[in-house]
């Protein structure tokens, strides 16, 4: 496992990740999706755990669960436990810890 950090001032991550869009980014090896609700972050795979459909293309709902565009599955954005839909693993997240230095994120 390793830290990753984005930005190095938390303004700079507000302005980064506008709140409630989806963000792709890479760390490392890995793609992955960041969400900013305010103060929370929340980061988790890139790729639904149903079918593979990119969540990038889905949408954020109020109860901080992101939303497939091709099924509609719904996932916890902080636990990633599958909220609604067939049977599919739940959506691997990764811990965000957003500071006055930037956003770390343990990928
Ligand atoms: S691929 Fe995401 S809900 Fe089916």
């Amino acid at each position: 496992m390793g830290k990753f950090t984005l930005g190095s001032t938390k303004e700079e991550v507000f302005e980064m990740l506008p709140e409630g869009n989806i963000k792709v980014t890479q760390l490392g090896a890995k793609k992955l999706c960041v969400v900013r609700k305010g103060e929370e972050v929340y980061a988790f795979e890139q790729l639904c755990p149903h079918r593979g459909a990119p969540l990038k293309d889905g949408h954020i709902n109020g109860y901080g669960e992101v939303i497939c565009a091709l099924h509609s599955y719904r996932f916890d954005m902080k636990t990633g436990q599958l909220k609604s839909g067939g049977s599919c693993g739940d959506l691997e997240v990764y811990q965000t810890h957003l500071t006055d230095s930037g956003l770390e994120i343990m990928v």
